[in-house]
């Protein structure tokens, strides 16, 4: 196979694209492609403060790199789990966003959930589901709670995460198996802040597959965690990508087909009604004073509340 650029070896053929680059041309082409998107979608701009939500894996290592490259002004948020029982995952993904940072000299912001909230996830986990359930469920809503808590308060402009196609498509498939209205209405490339707490948010890889942003961290030699986290085996998310791989196999670019027609519908008004957090009937959480569609409590307070009450009991 043969770089359409430049006749040279192809070390990527994206199939979806009916295109193969060397890795010259590969390493200038993604980086382009994602100034593309951040200006299509209307994401952000030069003068903007940045933050990025690093997890030390290949997409947010790589989506930090190519904003610092491309010139934007980008701080990095790492957020300490305490996933470390059985293969030290969440001190050695700290550990790679650190390096990546005092390497290229940027700023990174750690924050550690067991300082901040009283607990480890899995400790948190296991006091609230009692050994029945995954960590999963608790652990994304404290990571989106913290991101924009710290995004919110730091006067960051807008939060980016490294979300890549294969993560959007597979929770469009899973939301649209549900139909469930709500999420289908709030899934976007892009979310406008809402006022009193919740900062705006990007996905400027959104139309990458992630064979794509990992090719690029390789041939670009950034060190990222390899390993996934030890409790996403088994989840259902990896089921619908394994799923829609398939699909690509035998129709390349069904994926990407699959996710942008989706955003044309939306454009053209499907699901217009159906956003619960521009129905302005949002409060501010009586804890932490974050909107939430609650009328007392948000979910992060409600559920950490829980989690620390039972500690005073088991202790
Ligand atoms: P995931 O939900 O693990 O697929 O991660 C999706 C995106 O969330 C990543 O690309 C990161 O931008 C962000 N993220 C995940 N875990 C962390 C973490 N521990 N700290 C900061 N950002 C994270
Ligand atoms: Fe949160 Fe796995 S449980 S990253
Ligand atoms: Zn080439
Ligand atoms: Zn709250």
């Amino acid at each position: 196979m043969k770089c359409r650029k430049c006749g040279g070896k192809a070390v990527i053929n994206m199939r979806q694209h009916k295109l193969a680059l060397c890795k010259e041309h590969f390493l200038i082409w993604l980086p382009e492609q994602t100034q593309r998107f951040i200006e299509k979608y209307h994401m952000f701009g030069y003068q903007d403060r940045i933050l990025v939500a690093v997890s030390g894996g290949k997409d947010s290592l790589a989506l930090w790199d190519i904003l610092h490259h491309l010139g934007y002004q980008a701080d990095g948020l790492y957020i300490g789990l305490g996933i470390n029982q059985e293969n030290g995952y969440s001190l050695k993904s700290q550990e790679f966003a650190e390096k990546f940072a005092i390497k290229n000299n940027l700023k990174l912001i750690v924050v550690d959930v067991a300082e901040i909230a009283g607990a480890t996830i899995p400790d948190a986990a296991a006091l609230t589901l009692r050994g029945k359930g995954k960590p999963c469920s608790i652990c994304g809503l404290t990571k989106r709670h913290i991101m924009n808590r710290v995004a919110y308060q730091g006067q960051y402009d807008v939060l980016v995460t490294g979300h890549n196609l294969d993560d959007e498509a597979a929770a469009l498939f899973g939301n649209t198996l549900n139909w469930a209205v709500g999420y289908l209405a709030r899934q976007s490339p892009v979310l406008e802040e809402i006022t009193g707490g919740l900062a705006r948010k990007a996905k400027p890889f959104f139309r990458f597959y992630e064979r794509e942003t990992a090719a690029y961290a390789l041939l670009q030699g950034i060190d990222y965690i390899y390993q996934e986290c030890p409790h996403a085996t088994g989840a259902k998310s990896i089921y619908y990508k394994e799923q829609l791989n398939q699909l690509e196999a035998d129709r390349p670019g069904a994926k990407l087909s699959f996710y942008l027609s989706f955003l044309r519908a939306k454009e053209s008004g499907l699901f217009a009604h159906q956003d619960p957090a521009t129905q302005a009937n949002l409060n501010s959480c009586q804890t932490c004073g974050q909107p939430t569609s609650a009328p007392e409590q948000c979910a992060f307070c409600r559920t950490w509340d829980r989690v620390r009450g039972r500690q005073t009991i088991t202790a």
